[in-house]
């Protein structure tokens, strides 16, 4: 029998709407770091160099020498005289680049040592504003690959393995070949998790579209090999004779075939769906993986790491019962700046674990949406939250406008403004509210919004289909759009497809 301590654990189960959020708040260290390497670049420059065998901070400054410095007289230079080209823009106080910025380094060591012809460079946008208009920068950190000159945005992981994976699968080296298996026992001593694709001979249809795969994937290491003994390193149950595909990984779950057609779209999606570990352990690195993997279930489970053992070894039980249906992610409750916001999110108080769990088997949970507490008073424009969605929007038998905003969007301030002087002309007119709502803290299964300030008329009576009106619209047109669609409960149908912009 197993106890619990409900002080340090919460479960939680909900769709991941999770996009929007940031988690990288910490990583002070990582700053230090950029600063610590800017210095030593500095001091070397001056001739500084110390004797004997290279320290850590050597051997990083050096990699960070391996990568080119832009600037606004060199960028053009770079850019158009090379085929290949990885930059990273930069600014100098942004956290994310600090600490993106020694993995770059080490990829493009890596890289280096291959001899691959990727030239990586880096600018400090900031300061070379005329470099980063250039290059089209204007968020920080930006990694770009130009290929002859034109920009293809970056789809990898952040670690420095991912980078250089990223690199290899996009520039014309997406697998590894393993021709012996002294080779095959070093590759597997360095990858965590790899595809492996065994075939007769490298050619065909089948192979083909592996090697497709294998490009088109973002961030695993794709390998071949047409040799069994060399296959049965990395996956020792391989069927010899004909082609086969599977993935490794980390345990438990280390193998996994691939069983269905061999056609690009079907590895790919035997990747998406086999590449996490029965119980994700949730990482600074893969926070943006994990919210983004097409497994829209998710169950976090929260705990310090001392009393997480038994848990996560009961979660692999349930986990691999759900496999490919629900992911199940461990989170270190004692790594602030990764649970902490996420607990704050779900309004967790951390006292109801076990009877989510058997909620969880009994499948009788509800998603969570977030919200924020149920408003007291009201205003000219009502102010909507994840709990009164339904009543205040949907069910109501009113025409509501609606705005969604929050706070960190740019234009949102501006469309509030436009939206109280609507408001302000409206008001008491019978049949009509305007709403407005915080998408950054509240949620609804119906509204899923990527783009904001968002407006939203929904029509009395036809609540299931609200018009999305774009946000360019002037005040009077906004005005006009609502005269001309504003329903009674008797009221023909009107037409207001001039103002329907965007589908929703
Ligand atoms: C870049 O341009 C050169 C010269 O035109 C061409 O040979 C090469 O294939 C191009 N590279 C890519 C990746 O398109
Ligand atoms: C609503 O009113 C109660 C009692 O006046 C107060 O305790 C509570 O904090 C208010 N809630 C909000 C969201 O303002
Ligand atoms: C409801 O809205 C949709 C989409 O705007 C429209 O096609 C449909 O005709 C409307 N139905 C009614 C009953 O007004
Ligand atoms: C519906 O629209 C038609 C034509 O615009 C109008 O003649 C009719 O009176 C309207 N009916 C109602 C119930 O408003």
């Amino acid at each position: 029998m197993m106890t619990i301590s409900s002080r340090t654990l919460a479960f939680l189960f909900f769709l991941s709407l999770l996009s929007s959020i940031s988690l990288a708040d910490n990583v002070n260290e990582d700053l230090e770091d950029l600063e610590q390497l800017l210095s030593i670049d500095e001091e070397e420059d001056k001739g500084g160099a110390a004797q004997g065998k290279p320290s850590e901070a050597e051997l990083l400054s050096r990699a960070q020498r391996i990568v080119v410095e832009l600037n606004n007289e060199n960028v053009k230079r770079v850019i158009d005289g090379n085929e290949l080209v990885l930059v990273l823009g930069y600014a100098p106080w942004c956290q994310r680049s600090a600490e993106l910025m020694p993995r770059f380094a080490e990829a493009a060591t890596a890289l280096k040592e291959m001899k691959s012809p990727v030239v990586m460079a880096k600018l400090d946008a900031e300061r070379y504003t005329k470099a980063a208009k250039l290059l089209d920068i204007k968020g920080f950190p930006t990694i770009l690959l130009f290929v002859n000159g034109s920009a293809k945005p970056y789809t990898g992981g952040f670690t420095g393995d991912e980078i250089l994976i990223w690199v290899r699968k996009k520039t014309g080296s997406p697998l590894i070949r393993l021709s012996s298996v002294i080779a095959a026992e070093k590759f597997l001593k360095k990858h965590q998790i790899h595809v492996i694709g065994f075939f007769e001979s490298y050619e065909g249809i089948e192979y083909d579209e592996f090697v497709k795969a294998a490009t088109t994937d973002n961030e695993i290491q794709f390998v071949e090999t047409n040799d069994v003994k060399v296959a049965k390193v990395l996956y020792p149950d391989i069927r010899s004779n004909k082609a086969f595909i599977g993935i490794v990984k980390t345990e438990p779950e280390r193998y996994e075939s691939f069983e269905e057609k061999i056609e690009e779209e079907n590895i790919l999606n035997f990747v998406e769906v086999n590449k996490f570990a029965l119980v994700t352990s949730l990482t600074e690195l893969n926070s943006a993986r994990v919210y983004s993997s097409p497994i829209k279930l998710q169950v976090y489970f929260f705990a310090e790491t001392d009393d997480s053992k038994p848990f996560i070894l009961l979660l692999q039980d349930v986990a691999r019962k759900y496999k490919s249906k629900i992911m199940f992610i461990y989170v270190d409750s004692s790594e602030e700046s990764l649970a902490k916001p996420l607990l704050t999110l779900f309004g967790l108080d951390g006292k109801r674990p076990l009877e989510f769990c058997s909620g969880l088997l009994l499948g009788t949970l509800s998603p969570f949406f977030k919200s924020e507490p149920i408003p007291n008073h009201s205003e000219i424009i009502e102010k909507v939250v994840g709990r009164t969605f339904d009543s205040s929007i949907l069910d109501s038998a009113e025409n509501v406008f609606l705005e969604v905003y929050t706070p960190w969007c740019i234009d949102c301030e501006a469309t509030s403004r436009q939206i109280e002087k609507l408001a302000k002309h409206f008001k008491g007119q019978e049949n009509l509210k305007f709403a407005r709502i915080d998408a950054s803290l509240n949620e609804h299964p119906k509204l899923q919004i990527d783009n904001y300030p968002a407006l939203l008329f929904y029509a009395a009576g036809n609540k299931s289909n609200p018009i999305k009106l774009s946000k360019k619209s002037s005040t009077t047109e906004l005005a006009a759009f609502i005269k001309e669609n504003m329903k009674s409960k008797t009221a023909n149908t009107s037409s207001h497809d001039k103002f329907k912009k965007d589908e929703l």
